[in-house]
């Protein structure tokens, strides 16, 4: 999301008068875009900016700039307390980033910190580099309230985006031969444009280009309907294929959480979209640690990954964030137990992950080329609608945004290894 984010902060100042550099000493302005979600992610931004401080030094006017979640988080603390930053501008304001600039170089502070209700960015073109992948931000904000989360307070009210004016995006990308759009939301089935909802949108989407492929994060399992199962089951350029995070595999912590699911009703959900949509994965994202969890209830978290089965998991020890409901609760798992419990989680996906990838050698899949392995130019690397990795031998006219049919030989838990069986698209081309 932040990628995200970054490209349409470049859009908004290239349009303006601003040019990008990659040589941060070489730069009159340093933006970071920060994000808040776990403490590690702040603490790693402080380091950073320790090190363009040292550049402060050799280049008295340069301006340094703080966007994003830290921005809305800490806000004038930065400036005024911590003495770090030039400029602040939370996620809704970047529209104002010239301006903001423009009172930083005259000596002020420029601060936008104010959430919207209403901006979606609807209108500006996003700056991205020519290649395979790209991000489309449906909708931006939270209304979940989980009580763990920091993204209501630092992203705002949810809203989303125009239709019309993401699938002109897509055709946009599809123009430019991008063949991977992933739509982006803090939870998408929440998507709403008038009469249209998530489905609609990305149904819509995926007409725009059968060779482009589609993918989806995040879905909440409060609400993702059965409409949206059948549109990813009727599409074959919809990839089968849901994040859906879990958090807890316990009911209790769940509630704590306010998740407002049982682990029934996400199973069922599990269930349902297996039953509905052939060769479904998920993925999945854990906290291990949160307030008051016991040994039983992360028992229950290791039998839920069990039960499913993730083809991936995002796996976080719990992180208090200030201003969020759970903050106020007792961190009481102590540091060396979340650790311990995180670890057993991270082996019994590495685990899973393995035995599921096992299960794939013999099978033929189609995979989307996305260019030479980065180990060997001797191998080509591509992936799969589960979003696996796929390497296999060299050829010289496979090239970069093919799909292809791959045997599978063999496998580890995080890669698989194929040999080449048939071009599926484009289907012109021929091995010599
Ligand atoms: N501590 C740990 N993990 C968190 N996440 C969100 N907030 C926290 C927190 N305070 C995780 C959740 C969410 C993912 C994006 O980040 O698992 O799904
Ligand atoms: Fe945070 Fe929950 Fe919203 Fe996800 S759904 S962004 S975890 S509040």
């Amino acid at each position: 999301m932040n990628v995200a984010d970054t490209e349409l902060i470049c859009g908004i100042l290239k349009s303006s008068r601003f040019e990008m550099t990659n040589e941060a000493a070489n730069a009159d302005v340093i933006l970071l875009n920060t994000c808040s979600i776990r403490e590690n992610a702040e603490k790693r931004i402080y380091g950073r900016l320790g090190s363009f401080k040292n550049l402060k030094v050799i280049k008295p006017n340069l301006i340094i700039g703080i966007l994003g979640c830290m921005a809305e988080r800490l806000r004038i603390n930065l400036i005024e307390e911590k003495k770090i930053a030039d400029l602040i501008v939370g996620p809704d304001e970047y529209r104002r980033l010239p301006e903001l600039i423009d009172v930083a170089f005259s000596g002020g502070k420029g601060i936008g910190v104010r959430l919207s209700r209403t901006e979606t960015y609807d209108d500006i073109i996003p700056f991205r580099e020519d290649g395979l992948q790209s991000w489309i931000s449906v909708m931006r904000g939270c209304d979940k309230f989980c009580s763990f989360c920091v993204v209501p307070f630092t992203r705002g009210r949810e809203r989303s985006r125009n239709l019309n004016s993401i699938v002109e995006e897509v055709k946009l990308l599809s123009n430019r031969n991008f063949k991977e759009i992933t739509l982006l939301g803090q939870n998408v089935n929440s998507y709403r444009d008038g009469v249209y909802d998530f489905a609609d949108l990305l149904s819509a989407c995926s007409q725009v280009n059968r060779n482009i492929r589609f993918r989806f994060t995040t879905s909440h399992p409060k609400d993702l309907s059965d409409k949206l199962l059948y549109t990813i089951a009727e599409n074959s350029n919809i990839c089968n294929y849901i994040h859906l995070p879990v958090q807890s595999g316990s009911n209790r912590i769940l509630e704590l959480m306010n998740r407002t699911y049982t682990i029934e009703h996400y199973l069922n959900l599990i269930n349902k979209a297996k039953r509905i949509i052939t060769d479904l994965s998920f993925s999945t994202d854990i906290i291990s640690g949160f307030p008051t969890e016991t040994y039983e209830d992360h028992l229950m978290t290791l039998k839920i990954m069990n039960e499913v089965k993730y083809d991936g998991a995002y796996m976080f020890k719990y992180s208090p964030r200030e201003g969020t409901k759970s903050y106020k609760m007792n961190d009481n798992v102590p540091e060396e137990i979340k650790t311990k419990r995180l670890q057993e989680i991270i082996d019994l996906q590495q685990k899973i992950s393995f035995e599921k990838n096992q299960q794939l050698v013999g099978n033929e899949e189609i995979i989307l080329i996305e260019g030479l392995s980065k180990k060997s130019d001797q191998f080509l690397s591509g992936r799969t609608d589960t979003n696996k990795v796929v390497i296999m031998p060299f050829e010289d006219n496979i090239k970069e945004g093919s799909y292809i049919k791959v045997k599978i030989e063999r496998a580890t838990s995080a890669t698989l290894f194929g040999q080449f069986r048939e071009f599926i698209y484009p289907t012109e081309n021929k091995l010599a």
